[in-house]
């Protein structure tokens, strides 16, 4: 199934094998060698060449008995300090990070064939930025959140979609208030591996690792 991703990926120059010299060498000494400026570098790229929700990220948390979960949920925010999430902190996730703040998070961008994969771990953020983030939300997804404790069971989608109506007409004309748990997480990465697909499945891993004097590169085989 090579062919369909080798023709529909949009050529990348930076990463194009010209003649028997793979440019990828040089490209090596010019990156950035601060993963977290090579990921916004690649976000960027892919909104530009047209990826639908460039922010999905799927969030890997650790259940009871060392069990894995696994969802999706929308980054907020990328810089030095890590990689910001929003969500129920009464949910399951919620509950998994309070007893075991380690994460794994991957992004993966069809459009320019890339791979960014994070562990770490995720700690609230303070709740200022939270009130922050909370602000940033269109009021329809405020009103969503604020009647909906997440994760926990449902009887009935009436009671979800009366409970919302209630919270519509109660704040009518003023904000609608941030709920208790909702808050904004924050990734401090530990590790970053940054994948790009390559031609005859020759892909290019590079992982970086956090150590007190900064970031260490290494590749890895694909
Ligand atoms: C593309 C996408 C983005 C999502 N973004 C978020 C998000 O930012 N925050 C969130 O709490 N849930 C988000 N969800 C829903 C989660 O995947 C999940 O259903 C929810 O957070 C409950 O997960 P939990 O029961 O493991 O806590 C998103 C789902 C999808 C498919």
């Amino acid at each position: 199934m090579d062919a369909p991703l080798e023709r529909s990926r949009p050529d990348d120059d930076r990463f194009l094998t010209i003649g028997k010299i793979d440019t990828i060498d040089r490209i090596d000494e010019i990156e950035a060698s601060d993963p977290i400026a090579r990921f916004r570098s690649w976000y960027r790229d892919a909104e530009k060449r047209g990826a639908r929700q460039p922010d999905a990220m799927a969030l890997a948390t650790v259940g009871r008995g060392g069990v894995p979960s696994l969802r999706f949920v929308l980054l907020k925010g990328a810089d030095e300090r890590g990689f910001v999430f929003v969500t129920d902190g009464r949910s399951r996730k919620g509950g998994e990070l309070a007893r075991n703040a380690h994460v794994a998070a991957t992004f993966y961008w069809n459009a320019t064939g890339k791979q960014v994969r994070i562990e770490g771990r995720a700690r609230p953020v303070s709740a200022a930025e939270s009130d922050e983030l909370w602000r940033d939300r269109p009021r329809g997804s405020q009103l969503s959140a604020a009647a909906s404790l997440q994760s926990a069971l449902l009887a009935e989608r009436a009671v979800l979609v009366r409970r919302r109506a209630e919270l519509a007409r109660r704040f009518r004309g003023q904000p609608v208030p941030r709920p208790d748990g909702w808050c904004g997480y924050r990734i401090v990465p530990e590790r970053i591996e940054l994948w790009v697909h390559r031609a005859n499945r020759l892909h290019h891993r590079e992982l970086f690792e956090r150590s007190a004097r900064g970031w260490r590169k290494t590749l890895l085989q694909p």
